[in-house]
């Protein structure tokens, strides 16, 4: 049993025998770094029973714990706050376990599957920033679930028919004599998102000019003749025109080569792709299932809606008048094709916040179709990027295109480190791959260091430093203990485990971070939070740079008190190493 338990369970005692309680929640935090001890209990909600002052109530459940418990060496109480220290020999204990055991995470996801859907781009244009942070955050999580003994299905839901990639087909059609991404020499993606814009850009000049006839806005978007052209092809497109499905399946096999490009340097993969030219139809029979069982109705019109007024939203549409699907109908469908794929325990949507109420309504609806897999969707949605003023606008001057985004990071990356001059000795292969390293790491580092639910700004500058919470400073720390162990291994120094004579504050704080890991873990995956791991390395990175700079590593006097350092410092470097694993990061052995 680990000590925390240990704790709660004698604190549970002790608090019955005081005050006869017997359903009190237990839990322990740790210290304020501005107090001594290391585990805290909070006794105000006992005071009432103890009839005392907070600090007597603390001084007398905390003497009745550390009689029962060893390792507990001292504890004060400050207000309410009982704080326990725990004893050196306790913590040389845990730290010759975590020598001994290496990286350890509780699998509390075992027997258990998960679908995560992630990346679900639109065929019609490339990727942008906002599907930076969507890959990122789907992948970190999927590592972080695999890390807690769950089974993932990674899984992409691409959006690859309507009207907008029908929109770039006419274009094309019209203006693209017949360019290609060879022949342009442009990402596939690209090539057809340029024709997106070009769409647009004909669009608006011919509302324009409607507008100017007389026409009000709305029937000029709605009569002008691109737009009816476009319909006509998504009306084809449904029919099976033949010519009208050989340009799209011509146009989307570009779209998907620019994009595993980009997800290749992104460094994400997929279990299980659905695509939904496939699914949209799967829906409309749930649909006819829903208003069987009475969860829909319909409406004169013919369209169908469901009432979700008793939930405190409104009524929904979930198909149309003509019997088409909405964008929700496929999301019924697609769900219920997953948990026939996979008989999944829960299943998560990585999208953005804008989607918030898109999938409320797919789990009420999902509940009214007494679906069994309903009570396990979790949408892990998350905010804006934006950035700085006036940097890095792609060419359309809107969005920022993912590619270019990439580029120019590790191209940042590589000016840095030219000119810092930590470019020696290494071939222009290892350079290339460094920069990689250091420029991707910087950027997925940056979006995943914050919650997933705040509107962030990506400074790309700022990702990079050296300095501060990034990940070349991570990384940095990281080479940093490599350099370390290779020069303790050239000149012959066994790296074992010893016991120093004394344990100094920057050794155990190092122990106690590493101790933590692995609740940082667990954590980040019970609140779907990639964030808690991201600190709890930059925590330990932090607190290894301040043990570096104040206690002397292979030059300690006493051979237990390097070996000690030689063996911690190891230790710390894997946890680094694991947690950006978890991150989808990779780490460099030198630079
Ligand atoms: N393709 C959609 C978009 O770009 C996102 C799809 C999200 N996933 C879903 N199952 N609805 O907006």
């Amino acid at each position: 049993m680990e000590l925390i338990d240990v704790l709660a369970d004698k604190t549970r005692a002790a608090l019955a025998h005081l005050y006869n309680v017997t359903d009190a929640k237990i839990s322990f935090e740790k210290t304020n770094a501005n107090f001594a001890g290391d585990y805290t209990f909070v006794v105000f909600p006992f005071v009432r029973l103890s009839k005392k002052s907070p600090e007597a109530t603390g001084e007398e459940i905390g003497s009745l714990i550390q009689n029962e418990v060893p390792q507990i060496s001292g504890f004060n109480v400050v207000k309410g706050f009982l704080n326990f220290e725990l004893s050196d020999d306790y913590w040389l204990e845990v730290a010759q376990k975590r020598v001994a055991n290496g990286v350890s995470i509780p699998h509390i996801g075992e027997g258990k599957k998960v679908v995560v859907e992630y990346s679900s781009p639109n065929t019609n244009k490339p990727l942008h920033l906002g599907h930076v942070r969507n890959n990122v955050l789907g992948l970190a999580m999927c590592e972080i679930l695999v890390a807690n003994g769950y089974e993932v299905i990674k899984n992409n839901l691409v959006n690859d028919r309507g009207i907008h990639i029908c929109k770039s087909m006419i274009a094309w059609q019209k203006w693209g004599n017949g360019e290609t991404p060879e022949s342009a020499g442009i990402k596939g993606d690209h090539l057809v998102g340029k024709y997106y814009v070009e769409f647009d850009k004909h669009y608006r000049a011919e509302v324009k000019a409607l507008v100017e006839k007389g026409l009000t806005e709305e029937t000029a978007k709605n009569e002008a003749s691109l737009m009816q052209e476009t319909r006509q092809m998504l009306q084809k497109w449904e029919d099976g025109d033949e010519m009208v499905l050989t340009l799209w399946k011509k146009m989307n096999a570009w779209v998907y080569a620019g994009f595993d490009v980009t997800y290749k340097r992104l460094g994400v993969s997929f279990d299980k792709i659905y695509y939904e030219s496939n699914t949209y139809i799967l829906g409309k029979a749930m649909v006819q299932e829903g208003l069987t069982s009475g969860a829909f109705y319909q409406k004169e019109d013919n369209s169908v809606w469901v009432d979700l007024t008793a939930d405190g939203l409104d009524e929904k549409i979930v198909q149309r008048s003509d019997g088409t699907s909405v964008y929700i109908t496929q999301d019924i469908g697609t769900a219920d094709l997953k948990y026939q794929d996979f008989k999944m325990d829960k299943f998560i949507y990585v999208v953005g916040n804008e989607q918030d109420y898109h999938f409320k309504v797919l789990q009420l609806i999902l509940k009214k179709l007494n679906k069994p897999y309903a009570d396990g969707l979790f949408h892990l949605s998350y905010g804006m990027v934006d950035l700085p003023e006036g940097k890095m606008k792609s060419r359309e001057g809107t969005v920022v295109d993912a590619d270019e985004l990439m580029e120019e990071v590790v191209s940042t990356a590589q000016k840095q480190t030219e000119e810092l001059g930590k470019t020696e000795g290494m071939s222009a292969e290892q350079l290339e791959i460094l920069y990689e390293t250091l420029g991707m790491g910087a950027l997925k580092y940056y979006l995943l260091k914050v919650d997933a639910k705040k509107r962030m700004l990506y400074d790309p500058k700022e990702s990079i430093d050296f300095q501060g919470n990034t990940a070349p400073f991570i990384q940095y720390t990281y080479t940093r203990i490599n350099s370390i162990l290779r020069a303790a291994s050239e000149t012959g120094l066994a790296v074992k485990f010893e016991l120093p004579d004394q344990l100094a504050p920057e050794e155990k704080e190092l122990i106690v971070l590493m101790n933590g890991y692995p609740d940082a873990v667990n954590a980040a995956a019970n609140h779907y939070n990639p964030s808690e791991i991201a600190n709890s390395v930059y925590e330990l990175a932090k607190a290894f740079n301040k043990f570096y700079h104040e206690h002397s590593i292979l030059g300690a006097t006493k051979e237990n008190e390097r070996n000690f350092r030689i063996t911690l410092s190891q230790v710390v470097g894997e946890t680094i190493k694991h947690g950006f694993g978890l991150l989808g990061i990779t780490v460099p052995e030198r630079m």
